[in-house]
């Protein structure tokens, strides 16, 4: 098969070819589907974005309120769930738990396991969509000691998330409009991102043809990961841990250019964006008017402009390019929006669920074969075998 070329984290390799999402990150451009990112979140809402995403076009109205109702009859998630998430403790991260439930989907629903024609994979986007939002809330209820919510039909799919976050059991519930337009576009920023690591997770275990859930179980695990989506928990932390120890953001600085400190800068840098974040852009305007709007006064926003100034004329940053990224900023606009930090990358992992759901089908349709890299091997040549009475 000829000489191997080595590539350690595929900086420079290609995967597939994939129809879904063009990044160019030189010129910081992002589209779904051809469509620019900047539009997307001004202009559409993020159930239309999903079904771009997984379907190749903007819905008619018909045709999302399709989706929508064809969503909503697969909301109700399996009463035996409810003992999968109970013999979990409290202090389980909610991350872990995701994984674990969206594995757990499939014993329950064997069919998204073996998508055979377009009818099933159809009905495997609708259950994913449905359940993986409604276990997704159940992570944070789990985690809160709360009883669990169900999926309310009268609503739309972002007002849904909030109530089956935070409805009481008694009494009704309205999500705050500001809140729920500012989570739609947060989801929209996150929908897809082509081959990240959770995504070609994604890829690679479907690339087995292990079933959908399977496979959007362990983008979750992928996902968590501080270096990936796990980041927007880790700048929310740092910034606290900032500010605890007196906020002196130069301080920080300088451990994050210290080679000899295993310290980043969380929320900075990126392996595709070497100008800036597209999505970052957007995220930063949004927090701002949404901060405003909520009347929300954060001593950490003083810590995250500090950062930010300092990194943007910093020779360190500025030669290795590295620039603020989307979890720099939604971790900011999710604390001040009342979602808690434990639930950060669960925000991500509802809004990037129509990315993995899109790139498996494309995967799968394009009858993409397994996913295998090979290897340069630099372990020891033939030995001759030791017996256990001579070592
Ligand atoms: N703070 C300090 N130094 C950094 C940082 C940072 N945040 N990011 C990169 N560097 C340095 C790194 O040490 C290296 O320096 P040198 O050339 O002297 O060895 C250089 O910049 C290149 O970094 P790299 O690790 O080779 O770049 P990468 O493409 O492998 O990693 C990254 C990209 C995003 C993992 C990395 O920038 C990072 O760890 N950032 C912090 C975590 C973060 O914010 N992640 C969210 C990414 S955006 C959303 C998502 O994908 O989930």
């Amino acid at each position: 098969t000829g000489a191997i070329t080595l590539d350690p984290g595929y900086k420079n390799s290609g995967s597939c070819k994939s129809d879904i999402t063009f990044l160019d990150g030189e010129e910081g451009i992002l589209r779904y589907r051809g469509y620019a990112i900047e539009d997307l979140a001004e202009q559409a809402a993020f159930l239309e974005v999903a079904y771009l995403v997984i379907f190749g076009e903007l819905p008619t109205k018909l045709q999302l309120e399709q989706f929508e109702t064809d969503i909503r009859k697969y909301t109700l998630v399996n009463e035996e769930m409810k003992n999968i998430i109970d013999g979990f403790p409290k202090t389980a991260h909610p991350m872990g738990v995701l994984s674990s439930l969206t594995s757990a989907l499939t014993a329950f629903n064997p069919k998204v396991v073996n998508v055979e024609n377009e009818k099933e994979m159809y009905e495997a986007v609708c259950k994913t969509m449905g359940k993986f939002l409604v276990i997704a809330t159940w992570t944070y209820r789990k985690m809160m000691g709360y009883p669990l919510n169900y999926y309310d039909n009268t609503q739309g799919y972002v007002e849904n998330f909030m109530q089956l976050m935070f409805k009481l059991p008694t009494g009704p519930y309205s999500a705050n409009k500001v809140v729920v337009d500012a989570l739609d576009k947060l989801f929209i920023l996150h929908a897809d991102h082509e081959q990240n690591c959770s995504t070609s997770t994604v890829r690679i275990v479907g690339s087995s043809h292990a079933g959908l859930f399977a496979s959007i179980s362990a983008g979750v695990s992928a996902l968590w990961g501080p270096l990936h989506g796990g980041a927007n928990q880790a700048v929310l932390e740092m910034l606290e841990d900032i500010q605890k120890d007196g906020g002196d953001a130069a301080k920080y600085m300088a451990k994050a250019k210290d080679k000899d400190d295993p310290f980043r800068l969380m929320g900075f840098g990126h392996r595709v964006y070497k100008n800036f974040d597209p999505r970052a852009r957007i995220i930063k305007k949004a927090a701002d008017e949404v901060l405003r709007t909520l009347g929300v006064d954060d001593p950490i926003l003083n810590i995250a402009k500090q950062l930010e100034e300092a990194a943007l004329v910093d020779d360190y940053f500025v030669s290795r390019k590295l620039y603020p990224n989307v979890d720099f900023y939604s971790g900011i606009i999710y604390r001040a929006l009342g979602i808690p930090t434990d639930m950060f990358t669960v925000m991500f992992a509802i809004g990037r669920l129509p990315g993995w759901i899109a790139q498996w089908k494309e995967m799968r349709i394009n009858k993409e074969p397994i996913g295998r890299p090979r290897q340069v091997y630099t372990g020891e040549p033939l030995r001759n075998f030791v017996p256990m009475d001579k070592r």
